[in-house]
């Protein structure tokens, strides 16, 4: 069956500032199938956000490739791409000139809907992600909490009804109570909405909660796909095992 999203072979690679050369993903083989959930963790500078935005083209692989839908996504327009897979990246990135309802009406009104539609649009989703539309739509990203500027981002996300989302550390600013409920809270919506979900985190746990299979990629490697029971009972090598006992800090760099 055609997956969902498939990197094949993708590598990436960048000149460091003293012209060296920095391979952030190297050869990553992975795929997710329709209606699926994926994490991808690992250490910072792994190569976690460079996979996810090789998938909407924000990054070009210098070799290989990534299929969504079973097409290589250059081979698409990059407007129906993007619109087709919503991201959420850290923080929020609100604008924070706009009230809570303009945020998450900016997708629909780009695309020409109708006022009215937007409004209802917005209603439904701030009800989808609770937040009452009447308390929260006119408030401006600064007067939000952390995790309220998180369901304001997850819910602009979901304005033009991706089949797809990319979710970088959605909830990766987050005290640990607020970022736990959030996590909850979204595992339950996500399984709801039946999406597939590329998300990106550094917290195993999280990783675990929310994703059908888990990917650890360290130094733009893979070292092991699959599902916790995998990781836990499975490890592929001394690495793998030692992140999942916690030797190995998901944010020191080794
Ligand atoms: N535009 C760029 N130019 C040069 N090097 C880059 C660029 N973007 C990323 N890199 C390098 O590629 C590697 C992977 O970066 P990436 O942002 O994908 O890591 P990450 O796993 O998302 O890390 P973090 O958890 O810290 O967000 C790092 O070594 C990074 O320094
Ligand atoms: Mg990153």
């Amino acid at each position: 069956m055609t997956a969902a999203i498939a990197w094949e072979g993708a590598t990436k690679r960048y000149l460091d500032a003293q012209r060296r050369e920095v391979v952030a993903v190297d050869d990553l083989t992975l795929s997710v199938g329709y209606g699926r959930r994926l994490a991808l963790i690992g250490t910072s500078g792994s190569g976690k956000t460079t996979s996810l935005e090789m998938v909407n083209r924000l990054v070009e692989p210098s070799a290989g490739r990534v299929l969504v839908g079973g097409v290589p996504n250059d081979a698409l327009d990059v407007i129906a791409l993007r619109r087709s897979l919503g991201y959420v990246v850290q923080s929020g990135a609100l604008m924070p000139h706009l009230d809570v309802a303009a945020n998450v009406g900016l997708l629909p009104r780009l695309e020409g809907w109708e006022p009215a539609r937007i409004r209802k649009r917005v209603r439904e989703l701030l009800e989808l992600v609770h937040l009452p539309p009447d308390d929260y739509g006119h408030r401006h990203p600064a007067e939000l909490s952390g995790g309220e500027r998180q369901r304001v981002g997850v819910a602009r996300a979901l304005a033009l009804d991706p089949p797809m989302l990319l979710m970088d550390e959605p909830f990766g600013a987050l005290d640990p109570v607020t970022r736990i409920s959030l996590r909850d809270e979204f595992r339950d919506l996500s399984r709801s909405l039946g999406k597939t979900i590329v998300l990106v985190t550094h917290d195993l746990e999280e990783a675990f909660a929310l994703g059908d299979e888990v990917a650890l990629l360290h130094d733009g490697r893979l070292c092991q796909a699959g599902s916790e029971d995998d990781f836990r009972h499975r490890p592929a090598d001394d690495f793998v095992e030692a992140f999942v006992q916690g030797f190995v800090g998901a944010r020191t760099v080794p």
